[in-house]
């Protein structure tokens, strides 16, 4: 393993600082989905049944180094202790007195939350001088926020260094579940890479045609490529001028060996709306949109799911939210779960879209592993390394 872990650790007595990632959903002052908050309960858990004093750190928006009410990480409070079911304390500011108050209060087993790190100019900038403003509160660190290794800040990237470090149970868990699928995976191993836009994945797809067997191309993207070898895509989400990148892209894989798979027949319809008239074409008619894969492409990228051992998915096959244009998609989740169940299948999902496109097929539950990190999924899958990880595994 090439960093600690929370079992490498001893917490007894001491103040420990858990970098989590709480930046969820709030509508109204109320956090409306807490699968981030649940997400690292098992590391505070284990901080404090060792006898540690957990120091909640973690980011909350974007308010770019000043204090931004409205970013403020206290209405997260009270959904931590719903999930947690114990109280937990709360500091206005991450460092100075009100913190290092909070922090002298904590008994061993307790939780304490410290206000968004983000407040402070020296987080994003990862400034020496307030990493080890956060570091004089603590005498061990954990980074259990995996969804924002991918920022080099203060508190995922410099305290690292200040203080005995390891992952927590969910930054363990997601290593470990990417390196499965694409560290050293068991093959065949294809990747599903959908969703709007190819500008936003160049970098990953890149990547992928030279780690994987099979690479699925979907959703809105696919039309670019489409577009790329000349067929007509009629009034469908298309980037027509990133042609040539996209050709780039078919040509490397065919140099490494990676099977390519854009739709061969598409779902298409005047408008995107529920219901709508719609027919399954070869080519788009000038007046239409391409809004789903057809049956036959359908079919194909289940024979690839079928054969592989490994899937890593990010990005639906088309406008999922809306019937009937879901159906390649969710034809392909339930197999992809199935085999899964099966134990033929490691199948690892990440993005926002892709879990709400699982869930709304009602198979999320049944993947290997759902990935709680948007950027950060994407930055791994372009093969970057992650400076939030890389300080793990400094420190190993
Ligand atoms: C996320 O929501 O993906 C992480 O918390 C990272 O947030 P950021 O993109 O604002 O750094």
């Amino acid at each position: 393993m090439r960093w600690k872990t929370l079992d490498d650790m001893d917490f007894a007595g001491k103040a420990v600082l858990i970098r989590v990632d709480l930046n969820v959903p709030v509508e109204n002052g109320v956090v409306s989905d807490d699968t981030r908050i649940r997400a690292v309960l098992p590391t505070i858990r284990h901080v404090i049944s060792a006898g540690g004093k957990a120091v909640l750190l973690a980011h909350f928006g974007r308010p770019k180094g000043q204090p931004v009410p409205e970013m403020s990480l206290a209405p997260v409070r009270p959904a931590l202790e719903a999930v947690l079911g114990e109280p937990v304390g709360f500091a206005g500011d991450c460092i100075g007195l009100p913190a290092k108050r909070a922090v002298a209060d904590l008994q061993p087993g307790q939780v304490l939350l410290l206000e968004n790190t983000r407040f402070h100019a020296g987080e994003e900038t990862n400034d020496a001088a307030f990493a080890a403003a956060l570091g004089a509160l603590g005498e061990a660190y954990v980074n259990d926020a995996f969804s924002a290794a991918h920022r080099a800040h203060a508190s995922t990237e410099a305290l690292a260094h200040l203080l005995p470090a390891c992952a927590g149970r969910l930054m363990e868990g997601e290593l470990r579940a990417l390196e499965g699928a694409l560290g050293n995976p068991e093959r065949p191993v294809v990747a599903i890479v959908g969703g709007a836009k190819v500008s936003t994945k160049l970098d990953l797809l890149s990547n992928l045609v030279t780690r994987v067997d099979d690479l699925v191309i979907g959703g809105g993207m696919a039309n670019t490529f489409l577009a790329a070898q000349g067929r007509p895509v009629g009034r469908s989400l298309c980037e027509h001028d990133l042609g040539e990148e996209a050709r780039a892209i078919l040509a490397r894989a065919e140099e490494t060996g990676c099977a390519v798979h854009l739709p061969v027949d598409l779902v298409v319809a005047r408008e995107l709306a529920a219901g709508v008239p719609h027919e399954v074409v070869t080519e788009c008619p000038d007046d239409a949109m391409i809004l789903d894969a057809g049956p036959d492409s359908a079919a194909a990228i289940m024979a690839v799911i079928e054969r592989a051992r490994s899937l890593i998915w990010n990005g639906p096959l088309g406008a999922f939210e809306v019937e009937p244009f879901d159906a390649a998609t969710n034809a392909c989740a339930v197999l992809a779960a199935e085999r899964t169940k099966a134990g033929h299948l490691l199948s690892i999902a990440g993005g926002g879209d892709t879990v709400a496109a699982l869930n709304r097929a009602g198979v999320a539950g049944d993947f290997s592993y759902l990935s709680t990190a948007g950027g950060a999924f994407l930055e791994w899958m372009e093969g970057r390394t992650l400076p939030g990880v890389a300080a793990l595994e400094a420190e190993r």
